[in-house]
């Protein structure tokens, strides 16, 4: 306080000398504070800020304004050229400002004192005051804003405590009819199907929550919410999915809401039932097409939020889970189809393998003669020469079963053949 009136002195010397010069009258002009400087709560967490000017102000050919400075709870400057002003914040705690003249004389501004005013916190410990809450709006499908609210008792407030809400939006104020109870029956939360929110308008929220008890005052609590910003924001609409060859095609609608279509944002979340793997994507259209595995079969949901351009609100919930890709049955049919596929070309493999085994068995241990041979091989070299260009002849008999007469029917052939 000294130092601004020692602030208000320099300047009121300088300007004089300044002035003085040019215009000999400056020296007389002199600032006078404001008068019958008064706060009024006109309103759930609204102030009225009023004053008068001081009538020692000679106003002639000058500019006269006010500079207002809040101290508590929000500091807030500006200057008007009104004598009155608005303001909307929580009063739980008391409210403070002052305020002081702005006078424009030939081109310099010179400053009054200030003059101060307080409103009081609110009766009641602080720890009788709710704590916790917490408030969430709505859009509706017929264009009413509903709002919902919950809020813990204060640690300090007594068993028989009751707790009263109120809102207000612009000038109409109601108090709620459907409180939710805690175990000790105690109010605790509340419900408004219908508000006087406009959707359209950004005004403040204002949640006043006084309360009641035999034994101690209940200290009220207030405070302000941008209903765009507690907006629970509606589930996608119209969500149609389709496959086409190897990609997913997701179309759907805007949710229920006044926002425009390019203020939405969307989660696609998208999970395999297969591999088990998940995937959330954001998207800022309601179009969208993704190469996925064909041989799977996935869930898929969506939800949807304003983008912060738009007043972030509060995530909508997942729409209902719509299911894409082949189902379990031809699943597990494929499954049996590839099982007996493989199966059948490995045993196929085994066979050919085993014959071919033989083949180069008998041609390192060419056949024994055998008693059963009444003449011995005259030309056991040539044996290979003359099997090895046949082996279509070799191939009729591909599949003979293992046996300790192979060798000998083979023997046999050769000793035929040759
Ligand atoms: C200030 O308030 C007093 C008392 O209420 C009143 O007599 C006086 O006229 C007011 N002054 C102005 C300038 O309104
Ligand atoms: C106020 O301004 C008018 C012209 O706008 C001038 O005639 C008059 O002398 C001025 N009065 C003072 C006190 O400066
Ligand atoms: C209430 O709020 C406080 C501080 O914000 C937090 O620490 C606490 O966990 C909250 N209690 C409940 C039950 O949510
Ligand atoms: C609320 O304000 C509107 C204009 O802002 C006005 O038309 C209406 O009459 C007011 N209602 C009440 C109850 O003061
Ligand atoms: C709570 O606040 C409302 C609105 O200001 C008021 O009408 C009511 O009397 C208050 N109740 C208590 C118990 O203080
Ligand atoms: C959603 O689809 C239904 C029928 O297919 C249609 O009647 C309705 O208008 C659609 N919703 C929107 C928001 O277009």
């Amino acid at each position: 306080m000294k130092a601004s009136r020692m602030q208000v002195c320099l300047i009121l010397l300088w300007t004089t000398h300044s002035v003085q010069p040019n215009t000999p009258q400056a020296a007389r002009v002199q600032v006078f504070p404001p008068v019958n400087f008064t706060l009024t709560v006109s309103a759930l967490a609204q102030v009225l800020l009023h004053w008068e000017p001081n009538p020692a102000q000679d106003q002639k050919n000058d500019t006269i304004r006010y500079e207002v400075k809040i101290l508590s709870p929000v500091p807030e400057e500006y200057d008007t050229r009104k004598t009155h002003s608005v303001r909307t914040v929580a009063l739980h705690d008391g409210f403070s400002a002052h305020v002081r003249t702005l006078l424009l004389h030939n081109d310099l501004q010179m400053r009054s004192e200030w003059v101060q005013e307080n409103l009081p916190p609110l009766p009641g410990a602080p720890e009788t005051s709710i704590t916790n809450l917490s408030c969430v709006t709505h859009l509706t499908i017929s264009g009413t804003v509903s709002l919902h609210c919950s809020w813990l008792p204060g640690p300090g407030a007594p068993q028989d405590t009751e707790y009263f809400l109120f809102y207000r939006y612009k000038n109409h104020t109601e108090e709620c009819h459907r409180y939710a109870k805690d175990k000790w029956d105690r109010n605790s939360g509340c419900s408004f199907p219908g508000t006087h929110i406009d959707p359209q308008e950004a005004d403040d929220l204002v949640i006043h929550i006084n309360g009641s008890s035999k034994s101690a005052a209940i200290k009220t609590f207030q405070q302000l919410f941008n209903p765009n910003a507690i907006e629970k924001v509606n589930v996608p609409r119209n969500i149609t999915v389709s496959l086409e060859e190897n990609h997913l095609l997701a179309t759907w609608e805007k949710p229920i809401s006044l926002f425009h279509e390019e203020c939405f944002e969307y989660e696609f979340y998208l999970f395999n039932l297969k591999s088990g793997n998940k995937q959330i994507l954001k998207l800022s259209s309601n179009k969208f097409r993704l190469r996925i595995d064909v041989t799977s079969r996935y869930s898929i949901q969506i939800r949807a939020n304003h983008h912060t351009w738009c007043m972030r609100g509060l995530w909508s919930d997942w729409s209902e889970v719509i299911y894409v890709g082949q189902n379990k049955l031809e699943n597990s049919v494929a499954w049996i189809l590839a099982v007996l596929c493989v199966s059948t070309s490995c045993t196929f493999l085994l066979v050919a393998l085993i014959c071919k085994i033989n083949r180069v068995w008998s041609k390192l241990f060419p056949p024994i003669p055998t008693p059963s041979n009444k003449f011995p091989d005259p030309f056991p070299v040539d044996y290979e020469s003359q099997a090895a260009p046949a082996p279509s002849s070799h191939l009729t008999g591909v599949c003979f079963p293992e046996g300790p007469d192979l060798h000998q029917r083979h023997g046999d052939r050769v000793q035929q053949l040759g």
